[in-house]
């Protein structure tokens, strides 16, 4: 294994900015070590060298599509910082800044307007940036409504970005625009080469018993070439590859217990990936939306005239309206719940973020009772039954990668669940996939996706009433393990590939993405009370999109 040295340790805790420079300072380091001559630099041509990961076999036509997908989500280059190169070339937050444009009606912005932010990137040093590629979000809310948008982010790839929001919402004066640098586009080529160098840096474990004797080996996806010999564990019906080191005297037949590994390499090179520091305005954040009678504007606020963007939906008082797909009802009550759920079956595959809503349903539902399998609660198999009303929850973890204690006659895959599901109108499949898939080249998660996509059109088409709901990424906090494991630039690309495989196809979305970065409550992987019962909100509604509550 190559050797990492240990740069630092946590310091906690620490200012934002001291945070921020340490963080790039590291990502240099590890640049420094990995080649001091050139950089990443990340293209839709970018040799992305996955020579010792197993890849699934695609078809002529996947292999297209694979490689459609690849160039949709290719990060725009960033230029190899020539020697002598420092921390002080690279995007700075503090030295950038955005103003809101100017718009047609003379700084007047009526409801149904759009309203335009220009960001201009600079470096340490205080020259402006020449080229893309910084990973920024930004928000448009009102804290007084509890609204919130996401906007539109565009890379001009000369240092500056458009950002684009809708203006949604009425009875409130101000709407406040703000800004963040995920990461600056250095670190992206950075974390770019990491992906496709260290794919193994989290390793997963598994437990081989026979009689008295026991054994831990590793195992993955990406296993660099040893004497070791493996045990082959591909899925025979999904060709899903997974592999373990063969353990010294017990045989492959033996493997008992999945478990999360140890962490090979340069973590440290994660710590504080995701930055997320906030860029000023240069001039006021905030404008002032009138509605359409204070306006001077004769447009009719109808759905024809409000500027349409790519928003998925906005928070207003706290409850997220949709802006596409079916509208959004409030289950505010058991009874409600209850009513739309009544002899359903509800099968929930996938990570902890799915399993919340699991977890979620049985807090507001005192009808339904857990019933005890006695499996690992982050793992499951776990049911919860509602006899009275008919109502049948399940929640499963997808197959590996996971980083979850699975018992080996557990781990399954949801394109093999998915196979055993009758399905019919009172069955709702809900699966999200995402989390645990951020250490590794993307191709394994669109090859992941595309398995899954099969079973799922082999079920709409043998049930085409089955209701098939998934859940999206979603920005994660800024500390913590949560980083070491992905950033939000690849869960960002996880989002868009996802988009991608599942188009066309009847399925619905749950925006997590944009659900969380329009709302007000920190990123977490796991997101925040208030934005689950949101989702639930959503999801319900896809559930009962015929009923008038
Ligand atoms: C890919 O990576 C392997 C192992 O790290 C290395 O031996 C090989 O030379 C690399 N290939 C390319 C084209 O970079
Ligand atoms: C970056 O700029 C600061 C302030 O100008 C300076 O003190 C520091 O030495 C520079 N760092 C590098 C690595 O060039
Ligand atoms: C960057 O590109 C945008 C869009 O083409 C253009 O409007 C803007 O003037 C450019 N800015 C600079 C500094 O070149
Ligand atoms: C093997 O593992 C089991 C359970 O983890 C433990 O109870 C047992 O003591 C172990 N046996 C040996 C020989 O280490
Ligand atoms: C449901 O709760 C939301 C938020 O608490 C509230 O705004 C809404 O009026 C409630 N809806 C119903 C139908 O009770």
């Amino acid at each position: 294994f190559r050797p990492f040295r240990l740069l630092s340790v946590s310091v906690w805790p620490f200012r934002k900015q001291q945070y921020y420079t340490e963080t790039i300072l590291w990502l240099f380091q590890f640049q420094d070590e990995v080649d001091p001559i050139t950089t990443a630099r990340v293209t839709s041509k970018h040799q992305r060298n996955l020579s010792f990961c197993s890849l699934q076999h695609l078809s002529p036509e996947e292999a297209v599509e694979e490689n459609f997908i690849l160039n949709s989500i290719a990060w725009p280059e960033t230029p190899p910082l020539l020697p002598p190169r420092s921390i002080n070339d690279t995007s700075d937050p503090a030295h950038s800044s955005f103003i809101i444009l100017p718009n047609e009606g003379g700084g007047q912005w009526i409801i149904g307007d759009r309203l335009e932010v220009r960001i201009t990137m600079f470096d340490h040093h205080g020259h402006s940036k020449k080229y893309g590629g910084d990973v920024l979000t930004a928000r448009l809310h009102s804290p007084a409504l509890d609204a919130g948008v996401a906007g539109q982010v565009l890379d001009h790839l000369n240092g500056t970005y458009s950002v684009v929001f809708p203006l949604l919402w009425e009875g409130s004066a101000q709407v406040e625009v703000s800004v963040t640098l995920v990461h600056p586009s250095e670190a992206v080529a950075v974390l770019h080469r990491l992906i496709y160098d260290q794919p193994d840096r989290i390793a997963y474990n598994a437990l081989f018993r026979s009689g008295s004797v026991n054994e831990t080996t590793i195992c993955g996806i990406c296993m660099r070439p040893t004497q070791h010999p493996l045990c082959d564990y591909t899925d025979v019906r999904t060709g899903e590859p997974w592999f373990c080191y063969k353990p010294k005297t017990l045989s492959c037949d033996h493997r008992i217990t999945h478990t999360a590994g140890p962490k090979l390499y340069c973590l440290s090179c994660f710590r504080g990936v995701n930055l997320k520091v906030f860029i000023g305005a240069s001039g006021p954040a905030q404008v002032t939306v009138l509605s359409k009678k204070e306006g001077k504007s004769k447009l009719e606020l109808t759905l024809t005239n409000l500027y349409v963007s790519g928003a998925a939906g906005y928070y207003y008082k706290g409850v997220w309206q949709s802006l596409r797909d079916t509208p959004v009802h409030q289950f505010n009550t058991t009874s409600a719940i209850t009513e739309c759920l009544r002899h359903k079956e509800i099968h929930m595959y996938g990570d902890s973020t799915v399993r919340q809503w699991f977890e979620y349903l049985l807090k507001v539902q005192p009808d339904l009772h857990q019933f005890d399998l006695h499996n690992p609660a982050q793992s499951g198999p776990l049911l919860a039954l509602d006899y009275k009303n008919n109502i049948k929850v399940t929640f499963r973890c997808h197959g590996p990668p996971i980083r979850f204690t699975v018992s080996s006659s557990e781990m399954r895959y949801i394109a093999n669940e998915l196979d055993g599901v009758a399905g019919g109108a009172n069955t709702v499949i809900i699966f999200g996939i995402w989390a645990h898939y951020g250490t590794f080249p993307i191709e394994i998660y669109i090859r992941r996706l595309m398995t899954i996509r099969k079973a799922v059109l082999r079920l709409l088409a043998r049930a085409p009433d089955t209701l098939v709901i998934i859940r999206t990424p979603n920005p994660k906090s800024s500390h913590g393990f949560e980083e070491f494991s992905a950033s939000d630039w690849y869960s960002i690309q996880q989002d868009r590939v996802l988009r991608t495989i599942f188009k066309g196809i009847n399925v619905h979305l749950v925006d997590a993405w944009e659900m969380t970065l329009a709302h007000w409550l920190p990123h977490n992987t796991h997101p925040e009370p208030p934005i689950i019962k949101n989702m639930m909100n959503v999801k319900l509604s896809y559930i009962c999109s015929g009923n008038s509550n």
